[in-house]
């Protein structure tokens, strides 16, 4: 093979450059120099949604999605899922190696022993309305937390960036756990530190009456399973957000409000609770082949399908697709997984979602999941922005020790009006 760079012609004035290819890439700034005249400021390239654009170097997860691998630091997910527990692997995604068993020991004290949030929050939370979506409380109660460890913002102390990454990891499952809470209208329930990371959030979101809630240990390792895929997933919509708004320096906590802010569109994280409206909408499996021709005519998405960089099947679907077996096993039969799997089968064999290469993604069997687990659909991305906490927090400290990296500050082509002067309100029609 020839050598490592391009040489590209500039039709324009006939110069010729030549500008080397890096890890597959070139850099955007090597375009500035191919100008018509000393004036001209330079080439750009346009990328709009930053298709075909790499925004930074980085070691944590890696996908090909022409044929379907994710790895995290290097090991396959379904090996990680089968047979890691969440904390171990949140440790594997933010520090890069697999703990020993007296690192998983401390790991597992720290974030047990930060779970608790400050009272405050009570009344935070009580100042919602009865109907307000689960994902805009944790989104605004993620931020508030800023207000109560100001000491955050010193985002080049080493200790501090630390104690907020525990923190954070330990606590939002209390927020998102007393966001339901407060939508069901039940009293609060504080964390078990004798409980796992997932069972205890089952028992924040669950404990009534008993004096100590026992969660089932078939469905603990099924939300353990679930949370470990949705870790990470490298530059997606919401991580570049953490990476974008990270890039200014603010604090950790008002960072994780604006990618969980990113992941609650219903294109992203969304996805699951849009999935199980549609599956209610469909209703049942005979009223699929009229819901498929509306999407086929293009008024509307099959939502849980599709995706910008696996275009063949999302090996955490079919990871999730398992887990829905087991759960029911525990909790009866969701009937909605009926609709799924037709919907599935007809999709992975018709033309138009095979042409344009539309694979079931995470999002479509984790709704069923979590509805037959007694969640509302309004809480589905909430348990997607769990796990994702630590991918974001992750790659913010990448972020925040890559020499290569500043403050994030994309160009544009400017294609409005030109210079023109102000007119009185009395001159203008
Ligand atoms: C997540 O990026 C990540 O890594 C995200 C994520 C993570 O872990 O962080 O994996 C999590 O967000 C998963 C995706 C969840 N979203 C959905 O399930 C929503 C439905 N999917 C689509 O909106 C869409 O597939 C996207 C947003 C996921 C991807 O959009 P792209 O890459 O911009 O693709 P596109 O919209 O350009 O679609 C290409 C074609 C279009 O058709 P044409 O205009 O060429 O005729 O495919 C069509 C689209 O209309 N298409 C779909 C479709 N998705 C794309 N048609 C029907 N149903 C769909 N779901």
């Amino acid at each position: 093979m020839g050598q490592e760079s391009l040489t590209i012609t500039d039709n324009r004035t006939g110069a010729a450059y030549e500008l080397p290819i890096t890890d597959g890439t070139i850099r955007g700034m090597d375009l500035r120099q191919i100008k018509v005249d000393d004036n001209d400021f330079g080439l750009m390239s346009y990328d709009p949604a930053y298709i075909n654009t790499a925004s930074c170097r980085s070691q944590i997860t890696y996908i090909n999605g022409d044929v379907g691998i994710l790895r995290y630091r290097g090991y396959p997910i379904a090996q990680l899922a089968e047979q890691g527990s969440y904390l171990e692997i949140a440790y594997l995604v933010l520090y890069g190696e697999l703990p020993t068993q007296e690192q998983l020991d401390t790991w597992t004290y720290d974030i047990a022993h930060h779970s608790i949030v400050p009272d405050n929050f009570r009344r935070f939370f009580n100042g919602f309305r009865y109907d307000a979506h689960p994902m805009a409380m944790l989104i605004s109660s993620v931020a508030a937390l800023s207000t109560f460890y100001p000491e955050a913002r010193s985002i080049r102390d080493q200790d501090s960036v630390e104690l907020q990454t525990r923190r954070l990891i330990a606590k939002i499952p209390t927020l998102a756990a007393w966001a339901y809470r407060h939508s069901m209208g039940f009293p609060y329930a504080y964390p078990d530190n004798d409980l796992s990371y997932s069972g205890n959030f089952l028992n924040m979101m669950f404990k009534m009456t008993e004096l100590k809630y026992e969660p089932n240990p078939i469905l603990e390792r099924a939300l353990d399973i679930l949370f470990i895929l949705h870790l990470d997933h490298e530059q997606n919509c919401s991580t570049s957000t953490m990476r974008m708004v990270g890039s200014s320096l603010p604090d950790p906590y008002v960072a994780v409000s604006a990618a969980a802010a990113a992941l609650y569109g219903p294109l992203h994280g969304g996805a699951n609770e849009a999935v199980l409206r549609m599956l209610t909408e469909v209703g049942d499996v005979k009223n699929i082949p009229e819901f498929m021709d509306s999407v086929r005519r293009g008024e509307r998405k099959l939502m849980g399908f599709g995706h910008r960089v696996y275009k063949n099947y999302d090996p955490r679907a079919r990871i999730v697709k398992d887990i829905a077996y087991q759960v029911f096993e525990v909790t009866g039969r969701n009937p909605m997984l009926d609709i799924a799997l037709e919907l599935e089968r007809i999709a992975l064999q018709e033309e138009y979602f095979v042409e344009r290469k539309l694979y079931p993604n995470v999002d479509f069997y984790s709704g069923i999941i979590y509805q037959a687990l007694g969640l509302p659909p309004n809480m589905f991305t909430v348990m997607f922005a769990i796990p994702r906490t630590v991918g974001w927090l992750t790659q913010w400290r990448e972020m925040l020790n890559d020499p290569e990296q500043r403050i994030a500050r994309p160009r544009q082509i400017f294609d409005g009006a030109d210079t023109r002067n102000h007119i009185s309100i009395s001159d203008r029609s």
